[in-house]
């Protein structure tokens, strides 16, 4: 089986890998699609450190990379976590740190982990197995204001309140316990209000914003993206593939604040954006992977204040 197929990959390598002697940290390892092609450029000499959240993921990168284990290091790890991590492996500064954001299509497509609306199982959506909050319990114990809250501002669906409202009059019949059970409330929802023709899945956004407020996705981005601008070296490179809007304006924020004068001269240090716009897939790669269709990446490099 395919676990996942790496997006935009030459484009990873091109800005990334500039250093053959480096040390690589991909933060989102998934099936090791982008590690192995970042290891095989700096084998023996480099080092990849990759990290997961999910041990379904580790294993499976694990077997993959096999032939490199020597010159690579797996932790699962969130990497909200990242500096913790690198600095009890010992390392202070790295040359490049990649984040490939999102759900791995095995993610998506293994029935158990409940993330899919086209598929039918339990409610879940945990990237970590090991979490407490899982989308079964937001579905079930949310407030009405909580839920309208969260499908708003992780999922900018425009029924929010009415969409929240309906959840919690169902779940006062019964409880939601399936993705099937909630994504056909808000297909009829949409089909009953006639809501205009459908461009995407009308549980799209739903789905997509409980994903977020169960993974704690946006905040732990920041997070790391501050951490891995610190703990890169000087021409070190920070590259984000991210697959929404919301993702991405973290990312096209963070960059931007810590490119300008004011925040490089407070810490010493910051980034020079590579590009003024993202870079894109190319219509072949999109035309043989449909995943890649909504992936925008941004690179910049470390720079420090030279006085
Ligand atoms: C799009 S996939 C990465 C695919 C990978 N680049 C490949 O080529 O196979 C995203 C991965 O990042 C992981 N992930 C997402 N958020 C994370 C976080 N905060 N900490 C650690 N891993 C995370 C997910 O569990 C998933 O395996």
């Amino acid at each position: 089986m395919t676990f996942h197929t790496p997006v935009m990959l030459a484009q990873v390598l091109e800005n990334l890998v500039i250093k053959k002697e480096g040390i690589y940290v991909d933060c989102t390892l998934g099936g090791g699609g982008h590690a192995l092609k970042i290891v095989e450029q700096i084998y023996p000499d480099g080092l990849l450190i990759g990290l997961d959240q999910d041990i379904e993921a580790l294993e499976f990168a694990r077997k993959k990379l096999k032939a490199y284990q020597d010159r690579v290091i797996i932790v699962k790890s969130n990497f909200a976590d990242l500096e913790k991590v690198l600095s009890s492996l010992g390392f202070s500064k790295v040359s490049g740190i990649f984040f490939d954001l999102g759900v791995s299509s095995y993610q998506i497509e293994t029935q158990s982990r409940g993330f899919s609306f086209l598929k039918n199982n339990l409610l879940d959506m945990r990237m970590d197995l090991s979490n407490q909050l899982n989308a079964h319990y937001v579905v079930n114990h949310y407030s009405e204001n909580e839920l309208w809250e969260v499908f708003s501002k992780y999922g900018e669906e425009r029924f929010s309140r009415s969409i929240a409202r309906l959840i919690v009059r169902e779940r006062n019949k019964r409880p939601i316990e399936t993705t099937k059970h909630l994504a056909e409330l808000i297909t009829n929802f949409y089909a009953r209000s006639k809501k205009g023709r459908w461009q995407i899945h009308p549980a799209t956004r739903i789905f997509q914003a409980l994903r977020i407020e169960v993974n704690n996705e946006l905040a732990v981005l920041k997070e790391a993206l501050v951490q891995a601008i610190k703990l890169l070296e000087a021409k070190g490179r920070i590259g984000v593939i991210s697959y929404h809007s919301l993702e991405d304006r973290v990312v096209k924020n963070t960059f931007r604040e810590w490119a300008t004068g004011d925040v490089i001269r407070q810490y010493g240090y910051g980034l020079r954006k590579l590009d003024k716009k993202p870079l894109y897939p190319t219509e072949e790669e999109i035309r043989k992977n449909r995943r890649a269709r909504s992936a925008r990446m941004r690179f910049a490099e470390k720079v420090y204040l030279t006085i």
